[in-house]
């Protein structure tokens, strides 16, 4: 382990200049990938804008039934058609999402917390590679607790998965996890979206914050924001936007999409931008008008 005295600020993150290690395949990161670990992502992020709409509904994994999730079985197949990507648990995925879908699937693999728990660190792995296979999943997600007290146990579960997917070509999906005591600074994020691409996997799912773009820059795999708490739906298309102009390929938007009254057209706005190069106010324009 470095000694830690004296270290020097990183600072020379070269935001304008290309990846360089791109190679033939599109997704970053991904071009000394196998076959089938380019097909899993060729699923998850479009071939033509090399980005991704996600939607998260595995909420109850650790909150039990959510505003706007009551009803899985109505949810979603309503929201199906405006995403590329549906991210769910397996109890919601075998029992909600029709099986003729044609959408990719990010498979929730780990669990072990409620909200009852003051500290949400600690979780398990909790479902079988081998499960992952049977679903057809094309990645498998992991919360990482960089900096929390359950941090060793969930870079074991993100080593283990990523070890599991490696054998068999199925990408993992880390998820850095915030908690009520952890930053949500760009130190923070830089820290641990780092930690998490070095650990292996192929897609890591953040937060947006300041100095986006250097952690996009830093990060050798493509990110995906995550949405948060609810926020007025013109914020959230900002939100959006700015992800996407700083960088990122992709939303996993959870409760912005399924607890807005408008949840259909908020996805298709979504999609406007990530896809269609829409800025946050024409994306509200046509939000606003979709939903006349
Ligand atoms: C990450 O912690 C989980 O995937 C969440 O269920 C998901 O990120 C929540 O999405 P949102 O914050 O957009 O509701």
């Amino acid at each position: 382990m470095a000694d830690q005295d004296g270290q020097k600020i990183a600072k020379n993150y070269e935001v304008g200049v290309a990846f360089a290690s791109q190679g033939s395949f599109y997704v970053k990161g991904a071009n000394n990938l196998d076959w089938g670990m380019k097909k899993h992502l060729s699923n998850i992020f479009d071939p033509k804008s090399g980005n991704t709409v996600m939607f998260a509904f595995d909420h109850g994994y650790f909150m039990g039934s959510t505003a706007g999730l009551e009803r899985l079985d109505l949810v979603i197949p309503k929201l199906m058609p405006g995403v590329d990507c549906l991210m769910g648990t397996r109890g919601a995925l075998r029992t909600c999402v029709p099986a003729e879908n044609r959408k990719a699937i990010a498979l929730r693999v780990s669990s072990g917390s409620s909200m009852l728990n003051e500290d949400l660190s600690h979780e398990i792995i909790s479902v079988d590679v081998e499960d992952a296979i049977r679903m057809n999943a094309d990645c498998m997600a992991v919360q990482t607790f960089i900096g929390a007290d359950g941090q060793l146990s969930s870079i074991d579960n993100l080593s283990r998965t990523i070890n599991a997917g490696l054998r068999y070509s199925i990408p993992t999906l880390g998820v850095v996890a915030v908690g009520k005591n952890m930053e949500r600074t760009d130190r923070f994020f830089k820290l641990a979206t780092r930690i998490v691409s070095e650990m292996g996997c192929q897609i890591i799912k953040t937060y947006f914050c300041d100095n986006f773009e250097q952690i996009v820059a830093a990060c050798p795999v493509p990110i995906v924001v995550a949405g948060g708490k609810k926020l007025p739906e013109s914020e959230a298309l900002t939100l959006a936007y700015r992800s996407m102009q700083g960088g990122a390929r992709g939303l996993d938007m959870g409760r912005n999409i399924f607890q807005s009254e408008h949840s259909a057209q908020m996805v298709q706005a979504i999609r406007k931008i990530v896809h269609e190069g829409f800025t946050d106010k024409e994306a509200w324009q046509f939000f606003q008008e979709a939903i006349q």
